[in-house]
């Protein structure tokens, strides 16, 4: 049994519904998941929902509900989300979940007895809002603090905190060893920055269960639920352990009940270390600071990599519920397809930087790109060999072979660096090319001289194959235009391994299906995404 390729996504908030900034993050997880399965990885792909806390409580309590009730009713949309998103996750954790609460009683106890792990009186200032304690240095010049904390109140009370400072040297040392761990680099250089420059205070890991209840009681004082922090970050080790991952078992004294299974019949899988955690740029300091230190004082290895992507706007502007400047991303689907908006997000923004979506932007791209681009060379492309030679694919001619190739080969070193913006920049090269040699061939005047007939057999065969070796290419971002590509070629395989991008796959003689349009082409201007903010 080897160890599969780990990767997860943030797990979201529950406390209202999603919006294109959760929905990015899901969808670039699931093209790099579905780009390593395509080059043979055996992926497991983790999404899920962080449901505890003082924000959720208080989103279920201005609607009247019980927490668990309003969590149970808004996760099927959230769960409807992934599945409107095409996501090939291959768990969905929600942290109310009974092998979650195990899992991090486990960790709470094995922490504590390890001593990593102390009660203290704290006294000081507290934001609601934030879930957090605030200290003289979070003050602005004027004494006040920074209304994103909300109400701020004093607070005097006892809680147990996680010792940090001892291993901050430690940390520093290991990012600096390990320069892939916080990718891109400039917030590997901020973390670096920050650790380097201030000096860490030690986690408080509790509410007292008075002022919060809805969290998981800490195993060692019923007085107190645990930090939603620690307990959403803990998610990552969940899941490995209720599918059986020794290394996880291991460390997690007692935890190896067969009640925390959803094995079924299944063997174990073989999980953490995560391989990728992909997360905003918001949650870099719990990720990249609390949790290596979580985990190093639990004994297990740290995840092989953070990928931290950047924020989107609407319009230039923060997007936000109160003034209705959010982007949908449900509508979009709805009205472009889930291939159109997974096609803008890795088009428009590089992993990396903030993002700006524009309406105006969204429809340009589709109608350029996606219609006039991709759509218009397969529809002509498999048109041509139906009308011209009855949809039977015509001996192999390799005229844009090495094109195919080199596109090949730079997608592939551009999805395996996470890329993903340029990966589809370069194969768009690919599609503009092959649309150029339609135009200068004109397939369509060949067609009506008879002494011209292999000539046309050539380019028949060099646009039907480049087309099927796009599915390939395209098939992480696009998953159901491949399909839909490969449906209307007539293939009974799938488009999702790379190694059949290799030019040549399409048999002569072979004979393809109907061709349809792929994105039909809007003239009118878009109704959904611009009412998208009514929600
Ligand atoms: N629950 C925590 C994460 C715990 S992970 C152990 C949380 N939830 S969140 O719902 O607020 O955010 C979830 C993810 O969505 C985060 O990675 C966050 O950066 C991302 N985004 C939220 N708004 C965003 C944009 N406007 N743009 C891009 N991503 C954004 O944080």
């Amino acid at each position: 049994m080897s160890k599969r390729f780990f990767i997860t996504t943030a797990i979201d908030y529950l406390n209202g519904q999603p919006h294109l900034g959760h929905a990015y993050e899901k969808v670039i997880t699931d093209v790099i998941a579905r780009a390593r399965r395509s080059f043979g990885d055996d992926v497991f792909f983790l999404t899920g929902l962080d449901e505890h806390g003082q924000k959720v409580q208080q989103a279920a309590e201005s609607e009247g509900k019980s927490p668990q009730a309003y969590c149970d009713e808004l996760a099927k949309d959230w769960r409807a989300l992934a599945e409107k998103l095409g996501l090939s996750n291959n768990d969905f954790i929600r942290t109310t979940e009974e092998r979650h609460r195990r899992v991090v009683q486990a960790a709470l106890s094995k922490l504590h007895a390890g001593g990593h792990v102390y009660k203290a009186t704290y006294k000081g200032f507290y934001s609601t809002k934030e879930e957090t304690f605030l200290t003289e240095k979070d003050r602005r010049p004027d004494g006040t603090f920074d209304p994103c904390y909300g109400e701020v109140v004093e607070l005097e009370e006892d809680n147990y905190y996680f010792k940090l400072d001892d291993h901050q040297q430690w940390l520093i040392d290991y990012i600096e060893s390990n320069p892939d761990f916080i990718y891109p680099s400039t917030r590997r250089n901020e973390v670096l920055g920050f650790l380097k420059n201030n000096a860490l205070e030690d986690l408080c890991i509790t509410r007292p269960a008075l002022r919060l209840n809805w969290g998981i009681p800490l195993p060692f004082e019923k007085d107190f639920v645990t930090y939603v922090w620690f307990d959403a970050l803990v998610n990552y080790i969940t899941v490995p352990a209720s599918h059986g991952d020794p290394t996880v078992l291991a460390v997690l004294d007692g935890i190896a009940d067969p009640k925390l299974s959803t094995l079924g019949s299944q063997p174990p899988a073989l999980l953490w270390p995560a391989d990728i955690h992909v997360v905003g740029k918001d949650i870099v300091k719990f990720h990249a600071v609390y949790w290596p230190i979580l985990l190093k004082k639990m004994g297990l290895a740290l995840p092989k990599q953070l990928i931290v992507h950047g924020w989107w706007q609407k319009d230039g502007q923060k997007m936000s519920k109160s003034t209705g400047n959010v982007v949908d991303p449900i509508a979009v689907i709805d009205e472009w397809g889930l291939d159109a908006f997974r096609f803008y997000v890795v088009r428009e923004l590089d992993i990396g930087p903030d993002g700006n979506w524009t309406n105006a932007g969204f429809q340009a791209r589709y109608q350029a790109e996606l219609a006039n681009g991709l759509g218009n060379l397969v529809n002509r492309s498999l048109s041509m060999l139906k009308r011209y030679r009855n949809g039977v694919v015509p001996a192999r001619s390799d005229e844009l072979a090495d094109d195919a190739a080199k596109t090949l080969q730079v997608a592939v070193s551009n999805y395996r660096e996470h890329k993903l913006q340029l990966a589809v920049q370069n194969i768009w090269l690919l599609i503009t090319r092959a649309n150029q040699y339609v135009d200068q061939t004109a397939p369509f005047k060949l067609a009506k001289d008879p002494s011209q007939a292999s000539r046309l057999d050539e380019i028949l065969y060099n646009l039907a194959e480049i087309c099927r070796v796009l599915a390939v290419l395209l098939w992480p971002v696009l998953p159901s235009s491949a399909d839909k590509i490969f449906a209307q070629l007539n293939l009974s395989t799938a488009p999702d391994k790379m190694t059949a991008a290799a030019w040549g796959g399409l048999a002569p003689g072979h004979m393809i299906g109907e061709p349809s349009a792929l994105f039909p082409r809007k003239d009118q201007p878009a109704s959904a995404i611009s009412s998208s903010s009514s929600k």
